[in-house]
């Protein structure tokens, strides 16, 4: 690997961030972030996305408990909302009285589904990981916040949100609180295990002990105890992820629901 090239090292170098010095950051420094969202590549060059910057203390207050009571996002000096939105596509439609079209020529005018959900969603993360590239380059650290598919009902008042519109991740940043170089680099599990060339392969047992033989998480494990254990028991059925899976659950039944 070319150990010179500063793109690649950025990537290699970055962590989450998730404790912020007080420094602000200048509306310069702001719009290059979204700038770099904005340039990310995006399905059709449709942009089906929003991003909404939370400014207000209160609301970011809010956003700590209904995302997961996690006290970052009110010190955050940025907060970006990233939304997969194809409401502004439907809009125009209906403007440009597609619908009456489809009906003249005896077509069933289509309604946002499943597919138009998960595309705007890839459009969302992948503008908003151009934001935390971005960000890292000004020396900016960032923290995802995936708690914001909770409490959906909350979120769409809370942020005025049209049906069309499903906030699918949260981005707080902000310059490092210390020096970022003492946050040890998280692992990875070993590239033959996540890498495949043509096909899937499914992990034999032996191939999970080796994946995960030196995951740091192997210290918190009890008498009997393997990672499963911690990711179902402490993650999976935690309350976050019940919330999360119900929220998420009707979110898409109105999303799917027709007119
Ligand atoms: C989709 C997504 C959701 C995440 N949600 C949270 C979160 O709610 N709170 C948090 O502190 N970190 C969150 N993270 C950050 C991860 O915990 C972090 O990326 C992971 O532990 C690896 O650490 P690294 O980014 O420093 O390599 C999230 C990351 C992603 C990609």
């Amino acid at each position: 690997m070319d150990k010179k090239n500063e793109t690649i090292n950025l990537i290699n170098e970055r962590r989450t961030i998730r404790a912020y010095s007080s420094r602000k950051l200048t509306e310069e420094e702001i719009n290059t972030i979204i700038h770099s969202a904005m340039r990310a590549p995006t399905a059709g060059n449709m942009m089906f996305y929003s991003i909404i910057q939370v400014k207000d203390q209160e609301m970011k207050e809010k956003l700590v408990k209904t995302c997961d009571n996690q006290p970052l996002i009110a010190k955050a000096p940025l907060v970006l909302l990233f939304l997969a939105d194809v409401q502004r596509w439907w809009d125009y439609f209906k403007i440009s009285n597609i619908d009456d079209q489809c009906e003249k020529e005896k077509n069933e005018f289509q309604t946002p589904q499943e597919s138009d959900l998960l595309l705007a969603s890839c459009d969302a993360l992948i503008a908003a990981q151009n934001a935390v590239i971005g960000a890292e380059a000004l020396g900016i650290g960032s923290c995802y916040i995936g708690d914001i598919m909770e409490n959906y009902e909350v979120h769409r008042e809370m942020f005025n949100l049209p049906r069309w519109v499903f906030p699918i991740t949260l981005l707080c940043f902000g310059y490092p609180r210390g020096d970022k170089e003492k946050i040890p680099l998280t692992t990875r599990f070993p590239q033959k295990y996540i890498h495949f060339i043509n096909r899937y392969e499914s992990l034999t047992p032996e191939d999970f002990s080796d994946m995960l033989k030196n995951d740091p998480r192997n210290a918190q494990l009890k008498e009997g105890e393997s990672l499963a254990h911690i990711a179902y028991f402490k993650k999976l059925t935690a309350d976050y992820s019940i919330e999360m899976r119900r929220s998420v659950k009707a979110a898409l039944k109105e999303w799917t629901a027709k007119e």
